[in-house]
């Protein structure tokens, strides 16, 4: 079978951390780290920080992005945040759909895929995210829970935009519990979420994004995932936080066995 060339992408995402200053002090210290990174370093930062958080990462080759955004254009939705200014302020791309928005803010599936349709509009890379509960798993039903998260969430996504799209597959019971999954169960899953992006839109589509395992991940277990044929990278909460450690799986990713995959930067 033709090799396939894909990204390699590792993401942090701050969540609700960090200040101006903080961010920019983390830049600095990763900065020598990253300078040859053959993979794709990108940083979900707050709001707040996405410009100069940008403009300072442009020459760093570190791409930033936001953590959400709404699905309207503009209008009176207060406390809401647009697609457009979200890339007006540097942005490269946005997380949608991670669960903490889906179960403390109400975010379904519906909502999301209106995001997602917006984001790809607004010439922003969607990092979709996806994952099954502790209970949903437990009763069998992770497959079809997230069949219908990817169906539902990529409903009228148009076939040309889906090639800017990014999976991860983040299950609930993983996240911020320091309990991540098996590299086996990403694996697998990863597997079956290339074969669902294929039957959505088509085997080119499927082949080029990159799917990407978060829950828990660390310097520690990084390797593991990263050396899945079907896993091309990682999205990063509490690791992600500290420039020894985000940079460390940075490192393990460049050294990883598929990493001259990664020439394929900037695509
Ligand atoms: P965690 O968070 O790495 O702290 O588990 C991952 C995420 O929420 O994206």
């Amino acid at each position: 079978m033709e090799q396939v060339t894909r990204r390699r992408v590792i993401c942090g995402n701050w969540k609700m951390y960090k200040t101006i200053d903080q961010a920019l002090h983390f830049i600095d210290e990763l900065s020598p780290i990253v300078a040859n990174a053959n993979c794709n370093v990108y940083l979900a930062v707050p709001f707040t920080a996405i410009k100069l958080m940008a403009d300072k990462a442009k020459e760093l080759h570190i791409s930033i992005g936001a953590q959400n955004m709404n699905d309207a254009t503009e209008g009176a939705f207060t406390g809401e945040v647009a697609a457009l200014m979200v890339k007006d302020a540097g942005a490269s791309f946005v997380l949608l759909g991670h669960s903490e928005r889906r179960r403390v803010f109400k975010e379904d599936n519906a909502f999301i895929n209106r995001k997602v349709k917006r984001a790809l509009q607004s010439d922003l890379e969607p990092i979709l995210c996806i994952g099954e509960t502790f209970e949903e798993r437990e009763e069998g039903r992770t497959q079809e829970v997230l069949k219908e998260q990817l169906t539902a969430c990529l409903n009228g996504v148009d076939r040309e935009l889906a090639k800017k799209l990014i999976v991860a597959y983040e299950p609930v019971w993983a996240i911020g519990s320091g309990k991540a999954a098996t590299s086996e169960i990403a694996e697998e899953i990863q597997s079956f979420c290339r074969e669902t992006l294929a039957s959505l839109f088509d085997a080119e589509v499927a082949d080029r994004t990159p799917l990407l395992y978060g829950g828990s991940v660390t310097s520690e277990n990084s390797k593991d995932f990263l050396n899945q044929p079907n896993i091309d990278g990682l999205l990063i909460g509490s690791a992600s936080l500290h420039p020894e450690s985000f940079a460390k799986i940075i490192q393990l990713c460049q050294n990883s066995a598929s990493s001259n995959d990664s020439l394929a930067k900037g695509e």
